[in-house]
């Protein structure tokens, strides 16, 4: 499934050189590919915080202190982070009230932090080893 969504978001993106639109399409893909997944969006860091960028999904926060959340923890270590229930994680910050499992990837060009991209499942333990293999190779391209 993943091999389709990589070979789609290459071929939507290729010659697209806008980082937004990109970012859009991305999420946009992911919505619709993923199984058992009910928000996926991007956070960028602007003004010392974690500003929503595009998503899909229930409308969320639109600022979150990196020292918050799983996404402003996944932000300051700069290491992708799989919650597997998002209840048991201290700091957790509901948007969804139906998620129950979350990863972040952290958004990562010339060694600076721009941001993560977030995926939240109504499922508990939805991402594994794989689901974060193939999402940092997705994120790879985005940041090309
Ligand atoms: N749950 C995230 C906040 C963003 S929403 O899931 C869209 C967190 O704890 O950082």
């Amino acid at each position: 499934m993943y091999q389709e969504i990589i070979q789609a978001y290459q071929a939507l993106v290729a010659g697209e050189t806008d980082f937004i639109a990109r970012c859009a399409q991305l999420c946009a893909l992911l919505f619709e590919r993923l199984p058992d997944v009910n928000w996926v969006g991007f956070y960028y860091y602007k003004e010392s915080q974690l500003v929503l960028g595009p998503f899909q999904g229930k409308v969320a926060c639109m600022r979150i202190p990196v020292n918050k959340g799983v996404c402003g923890k996944a932000f300051s270590d700069q290491k992708m982070l799989i919650v597997d229930d998002v209840h048991q994680f201290d700091g957790h910050i509901a948007c969804d009230t139906q998620s129950e499992s979350e990863i972040v990837i952290p958004l990562i060009k010339d060694k600076q932090g721009i941001g993560v991209l977030d995926i939240d499942s109504p499922r508990k333990a939805r991402f594994a080893q794989h689901d974060a293999d193939c999402l940092q190779k997705l994120v790879d391209i985005l940041l090309i």
